[in-house]
């Protein structure tokens, strides 16, 4: 009796500032998982700068793909298939991945996926937690994005919601930027939010109209740079850390209530969270205490693969390879493509 064949994927993701390449087995198990955080570069700069960050993934590619072969002790021949994030990204840094996903399928006769960056978020839950399956409620934060998404099955999505202005990660970053903080800012907040009062100041918590799942940002920040401002002209003293954690507070609450009232009209049991901002603690203890009150469970990726990595996009490529997906030569690089879009 032939035993049946481990599926070896090979993924590769450049979407913005992370250069990674990661190898899984059966699409769930990480045999390695490198990345490289371009963070310092584009630090002085106080965010990403496309242009920079195409030119260092370009650098940095060949040695990541061979630490990433070796990190899993595998070569070239061992791979059944290559996933890539072909969007939605900056367009010169999807490209570096695309074009070497595609020199490596044609080189070697390797089949070739393209992987949606947001699909990639949502699956980084799969290799976390072994047992998980469809359906389920998803909230899928990160700096670009901001969707509450209803998984009904491996590669199929309803988009419940998304946010109409501001992502969520780009509201955290821009009120970093304002508070004097670094970049990216969303860590920044969260740990300072952790020695601040979240009653110390009532920003406003938009959930638009009652029923809808869409989210907005921009209000908020703007009403904390005002709130800033009036106290800087007043020459009132600015508690950077309450700012923080009102702020933190004020995103995460609507954050966690809006998944809460997916997950009902949905009946779905689970709710879980991912990308950039799924990191957040705060985020994490509020909704771990409110599905408990609800009786729902909590799912959370840890930290590494909350953030931009290649084996979220491994994961992804491996349920589109069984079945069936294909790219061919053709694929290119789509800055802003849509979850579900192909
Ligand atoms: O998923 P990701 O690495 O890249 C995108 O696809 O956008 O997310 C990066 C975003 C940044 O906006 C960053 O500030 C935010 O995630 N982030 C956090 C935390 N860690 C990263 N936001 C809040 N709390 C955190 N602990
Ligand atoms: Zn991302």
């Amino acid at each position: 009796m032939n035993a049946k064949k481990d599926i070896i994927t090979l993924a590769i993701e450049t979407s913005c500032d992370e250069t990674s390449v990661a190898v899984l087995k059966n699409g769930r198990e990480v045999l390695s998982n490198v990345i490289s955080s371009q963070t310092d570069l584009h630090k002085k700069f106080g965010g990403v700068v496309p242009e920079v960050a195409s030119r260092k993934h370009i650098e940095s590619m060949n040695a990541i793909i061979q630490d990433a072969l070796d990190k899993a002790n595998i070569t070239f021949d061992d791979i059944d298939n290559i996933g890539v994030t072909y969007g939605p990204g900056l367009v010169g840094a999807l490209l570096v991945g695309v074009a070497t996903a595609k020199a490596l399928a044609f080189g070697k006769g390797i089949p070739l996926v393209g992987v949606n960056h947001i699909e990639g978020h949502i699956c980084a839950n799969f290799i976390e937690y072994k047992d998980l399956k469809p359906p389920f409620v998803c909230l899928v934060v990160s700096g670009g994005h901001t969707h509450l998404v209803y998984i009904k099955d491996y590669g199929e999505y309803e988009i419940l919601g998304k946010t109409r202005d501001d992502a969520a990660g780009e509201a955290f970053d821009k009120v970093a930027r304002a508070l004097g903080l670094g970049y990216p800012g969303g860590p920044e907040i969260d740990k300072l939010a952790k020695i601040g009062d979240k009653d110390a100041i009532d920003f406003p918590r938009v959930y638009l109209d009652n029923d809808s799942y869409d989210f907005s940002f921009s209000g908020l920040k703007s009403a904390v740079l005002n709130y800033l401002n009036n106290n800087k002209q007043r020459g009132v003293e600015i508690k950077v850390e309450d700012v923080a954690a009102s702020f933190q507070q004020a995103v995460i609450e609507v954050l966690a209530e809006k998944s809460i009232m997916a997950a009902k009209e949905k009946g779905s049991k689970i709710i879980a969270i991912a990308g950039g901002v799924a990191a957040n603690e705060g985020l994490r203890a509020l909704l771990k205490k409110r599905c408990e009150e609800e009786g729902l469970e909590f799912k959370y990726p840890s930290k590494i693969l909350c953030t931009d990595n290649a084996a979220m996009i491994g994961c992804a490529a491996y349920y589109d390879f069984i079945k069936g997906y294909r790219a061919d030569m053709t694929l290119n690089a789509v800055p802003n493509l849509k979850l579900g879009q192909r």
